[in-house]
């Protein structure tokens, strides 16, 4: 199959993208269709590797409203709904949810998924129902599975044994909530306690780490202190991060450099950070994002998740990583050209770095022909005009496909 005419990430010049056996077979200028080879035209739009989330929490997703709506829309409420809606949890309610929502995200160019899901939960019920769909819709979707101790793992009955189950039955990834145990002392020794089964288990460490206004939550300093010194580096990432924005400067400075050295990846979520932090401000009214802007400068890798999906905590969302985005430019400050332009990195290489799969991602011959067209010429006019993905190919099999718009302004 042949691509006619396209641009690929941004650049200035047309290529042509010829995929074989589902690989990228050969990217170059003016390619002619062989003998019976498929050719399509698209015309000077834009191609992109996959979007990725980077950050959800599928086993809660599609809940809003069920059985009761989120008030006030803070955290404490969404808790006090979830706890309502956790008494019907059960296999065949998240197959149900997370097929659809997986189709959302399908539609919107997603290929890959890092789901978190709570395994404070003695019969799991949760990972075993998400380690079944992420081997059911493989073909379809990369799901990687992180154990998320959601109510703490030493502030919780049996936590260390249930993190210990979720990666016996096969989770991809070990969580924490330093902010969220009991004491300091728990919290230091939870991300001791993750980081070390992770690194005894080969597996990769996702860590909800310092998700509060709380200037003196620092988990942060122990998830990158234990990552280098367990030799984990950029197999670990610290999702969130929020405390990040009220820290001291002195105090970031004196961090930057072990953050530099222990090359953790960061995951900012902006929708549901700026709408559940600051809640206890009056005035002036903390954003809640971490310092995307200061860690991109220093080299230090960021990606952008949703984190929830039209459930108890956030009340919206279809799926579609370019609100993320669009978002997390406004507060983090990062709207210069350039930025923008490349904002889309935060939700493809960027993520792929956090999910470690960089080794099979992207446009190069050899890879496997995984990519997203876009009703754009670049990234910069594609966000600025919420330009749809027209299509998403798998191992070059069309996943999704939508036509442009037709809007017809009368006069
Ligand atoms: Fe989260």
């Amino acid at each position: 199959m042949l691509f006619k005419n396209a641009y690929i990430e941004n650049a200035e010049e047309l290529k042509d993208i010829r995929i074989s056996a589902g690989k990228f077979a050969e990217i170059g200028e003016d390619l002619q269709p062989r003998e019976g080879e498929e050719s399509e035209d698209l015309q000077g739009r834009l191609v992109l590797p996959p979007f990725i989330e980077s950050h959800v929490h599928l086993d809660t997703c599609l809940t809003a409203g069920d059985p009761v709506w989120n008030m006030s829309g803070t955290l404490f409420e969404g808790i006090e709904c979830w706890s309502k809606r956790k008494q019907k949890l059960g296999r065949e309610d998240i197959r149900e949810r997370v097929n659809r929502a997986v189709r959302m995200y399908a539609a919107n160019g997603i290929q890959h998924i890092r789901t978190h899901v709570d395994v404070t939960d003695p019969t799991l019920t949760a990972l075993k129902a998400l380690l079944e769909l992420r081997e059911e819709l493989r073909e379809y979707m990369d799901i990687q599975v992180v154990a998320f101790p959601q109510e703490g793992i030493l502030s919780f009955p049996k936590g260390r044994e249930l993190m210990e189950e979720a990666v016996r039955l096969g989770a991809d990834a070990v969580g924490a909530i330093p902010h969220f145990e009991f004491t300091r002392e728990y919290s230091v020794e939870s991300v001791n306690f993750a980081l070390r089964l992770a690194a005894d288990k080969g597996l990769l460490a996702d860590i909800h780490c310092d998700e509060i206004d709380d200037e003196a939550s620092r988990g942060l300093e122990t998830a990158a202190a234990r990552a280098l010194e367990l030799g984990l580096y950029d197999r670990v990432t610290v999702s969130h991060t929020t405390a990040m924005h009220s820290y001291n400067n002195a105090y970031m400075l004196k961090l930057m450099r072990l953050l530099k050295m222990s090359r953790i990846n960061f995951v900012a979520n902006p929708l549901v950070n700026t709408h559940l932090q600051g809640r206890t401000d009056t005035y002036p009214k903390r954003r809640g994002l971490t310092r995307v802007k200061e860690l991109t400068e220093n080299g230090i890798n960021v990606s952008f998740g949703h984190d929830d999906i039209f459930d108890h905590w956030y009340p919206l969302g279809c799926g579609n990583l370019r609100d993320a985005v669009f978002l997390g430019l406004h507060v983090a400050q990062m709207m210069g050209y350039e930025d923008i332009m490349e904002s889309y990195r935060f939700i493809t290489h960027n993520a792929a770095k956090t999910l470690h799969i960089a080794d099979r991602y992207g446009i190069e011959p050899g890879k496997p022909a995984d990519f997203i067209v876009l009703d754009a010429a670049n990234y910069y006019d594609a966000l600025n005009r919420c330009a749809p993905v027209l299509a998403s190919c798998k191992n070059g099999r069309l996943l999704s496909s939508a036509r442009p718009a037709e809007v017809k302004v009368r006069f």
